[in-house]
């Protein structure tokens, strides 16, 4: 039997068919840009990038986003789609899948609401709070004040009660540790090297049970190692590509038809046909203003239950 818990790269032992099932979150969360803003540095995407964002486009790009989860709703292959308020002061509010961590444990809806590295985006944080308190979940709130970044941190490996975790520029291992325990899942953190990987959902896309498609730098080599003992292919993607591009902030989805549709980033090519060839329908779109701040379609929206 395998217990749920937080498994160092050396201590794997187990395998991918040791861990259970666990359903998908169907719901999208997203957060209206009005006061979508760059005023200061967070990451290495933001350099001179201060007061350079275009309002209008800013709105268009994010309205096409809405629209095609939407559509979605409409046709009955996603559950919900919610949308927040933006919060004055809350300028990288948008981003909202880095203020919690949404997940089923034995059945009831619990949430970990975030420790965010940046004072100014700790006051997203009750925003959160309030939404899953209206949705009936259980609320989680970190006794360390070890960082922990939400979902940009936490990827959920599809299909199973387990998720791969970076640690190293917005989440600890101590934040990672306690949230395991919340969460009731088995959780494999994984160290972050890089500054322009910053977040895991900007250098890791898992395609199913068995392929994840990544950036090789983002990661130490335990970490790598770790990666190629669950999944079976491990498709790596070019440096410049990925922070060029953002294709690794592309979103797949699994939608309740079993059909596979994944939302990226126009431009990259080669990432495009990779989830082609697993069987995902691409989507591509433009988020260029919010590149500028460092942040793609994954981080856009929060998929919760
Ligand atoms: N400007 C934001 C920050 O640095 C971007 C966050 C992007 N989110 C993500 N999940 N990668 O905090």
């Amino acid at each position: 039997m395998h217990t749920p818990g937080v498994y160092l790269p050396k201590d794997i032992h187990f395998k991918l068919e040791d861990i259970p099932h666990h359903p998908e979150p169907l719901g999208v969360l997203v957060v209206n840009p009005a006061f979508f803003a760059i005023i200061d540095v967070k990451n290495p995407y933001m350099e001179g990038k201060e007061g350079h964002v275009n309002h209008q486009k800013v709105m268009e790009q994010w309205q096409a986003l809405y629209d095609l989860y939407l559509k979605w709703v409409d046709e009955d292959e996603l559950e919900s789609l919610s949308e927040l308020e933006g919060v004055t002061g809350c300028e990288d509010m948008v981003f909202c899948a880095n203020q919690s961590l949404p997940w089923t444990k034995d059945g009831e809806k619990v949430v970990v609401l975030s420790n965010m590295r940046y004072p100014s985006r700790q006051k997203e944080v009750p925003a959160f709070e309030e939404f899953y308190t209206y949705l009936g979940y259980k609320i989680y709130k970190l006794n360390t004040t070890d960082l922990l970044e939400g979902n940009g941190d936490f990827i959920i490996h599809p299909g199973k009660n387990l998720f791969w975790a970076g640690y190293g520029h917005r989440t600890g291992l101590e934040g990672i540790k306690e949230a395991a325990g919340y969460l009731g899942a088995t959780v494999i953190p994984l160290k972050l090297v890089s500054e322009y990987f910053y977040h895991l959902d900007t250098c890791f896309v898992p395609l199913s049970e068995d392929t994840v498609m990544l950036c090789e730098e983002a990661f130490d080599e335990e970490s790598l190692s770790a990666i190629k003992k669950i999944f079976k292919n491990v498709i790596p993607i070019d440096r410049t590509e990925a922070v060029n591009t953002f294709c690794l902030n592309a979103t797949g989805l699994r939608l309740k038809s079993g059909k596979k549709v994944a939302i990226i980033q126009r431009g990259s090519e080669s990432t495009n046909k990779i989830l082609r060839d697993n069987g995902y329908e691409v989507y591509e779109v433009e988020t260029g203003e919010f590149m500028k701040s460092g942040g793609s379609v994954f981080c856009m929206k929060m998929m919760h239950f």
